[in-house]
């Protein structure tokens, strides 16, 4: 099932008027750890896969990117993209990442950030990265990590009578598929990290480097929530090289 829960007024408003506060989890923990792993970005011809409102996209370019495509599911994100970060050197095309055809286009990375959640198909979305990359291509993408989406509910931190925080409690960690979300309708995906890592494998991909991101020290200062993420990470960064003996 194809999710666009960004089309949805009340939730895009919410989202969009948090990701402007710029104090969230993406600016101080995602985004950063993203960048830390990116190769030179210079002549580079990139695909960014859920690009929401284009701000990495822009990024890419003004590092030095020949071009950038940006595909997202939501109508909203990419008329919000088309506004905010447009730029001749950016295509932005409303598409869903199951249904992106882009036969002919190959592309030297491919970067995807918190959109694989989303993705029932893990497998034949890696199967598709790989088809779009040039040999040697990189793809670094996040998802939320396997220890925050092995949940039955919203949160699974236990705390004790006082309020105190004792632990997160991870369980029903070897049951993959859907994990239904604080709002109605919306389902994200919960994978192990074997089945994260041995499908890129799978496909063709050479394992590069994965991070457990915490904050950044700006982070800790403007959201001191953040020291949680030493507790047990939210997020899994995964970066993968096609093999120059792939096709
Ligand atoms: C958490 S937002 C991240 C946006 C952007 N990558 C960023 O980091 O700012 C997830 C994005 O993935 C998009 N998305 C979710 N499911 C998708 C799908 N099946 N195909 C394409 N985009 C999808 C959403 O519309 C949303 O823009």
């Amino acid at each position: 099932m194809k999710q666009n829960i960004y089309d949805n007024e009340i939730f895009f408003k919410g989202y969009t008027s948090l990701r402007n506060s710029g104090k969230t989890y993406n600016d101080f923990i995602e985004q950063p750890a993203i960048k830390s792993v990116l190769p030179s970005l210079d002549g580079k011809n990139i695909l960014d896969l859920g690009c929401g409102a284009g701000d990495f996209a822009k990024y890419c370019i003004e590092n030095g990117a020949s071009k950038v495509v940006g595909i997202d599911i939501s109508k909203n994100m990419i008329e919000y993209a088309n506004k905010e970060n447009n730029h001749e050197k950016i295509n932005y095309i409303c598409t869903s990442i199951e249904d992106l055809d882009l036969q002919n286009h190959k592309f030297d990375l491919i970067v995807s950030s918190l959109a694989v959640h989303y993705i029932a198909d893990y497998s034949a979305t890696i199967e598709k990265v790989t088809s779009l990359l040039n040999k040697n291509g990189e793809f670094i993408f996040s998802t939320e990590h396997p220890i925050v989406t092995a949940r039955k509910k919203m949160s699974n931190w236990v705390d004790d009578n006082e309020g105190n925080r004792l632990h997160w409690a991870l369980d029903n960690y070897q049951e993959e598929g859907e994990q239904h979300w604080y709002i109605d309708g919306v389902i994200k995906y919960h994978r192990t990290i074997s089945t994260l890592i041995n499908t890129l494998i799978n496909k063709g991909l050479v394992l590069e480097k994965i991070i457990e991101p915490q904050s950044i020290p700006t982070g800790l200062e403007k959201m001191p929530k953040l020291i949680n993420e030493k507790r047990r990470p939210s997020f899994i960064v995964i970066k993968a090289k096609k093999s120059s003996l792939e096709r």
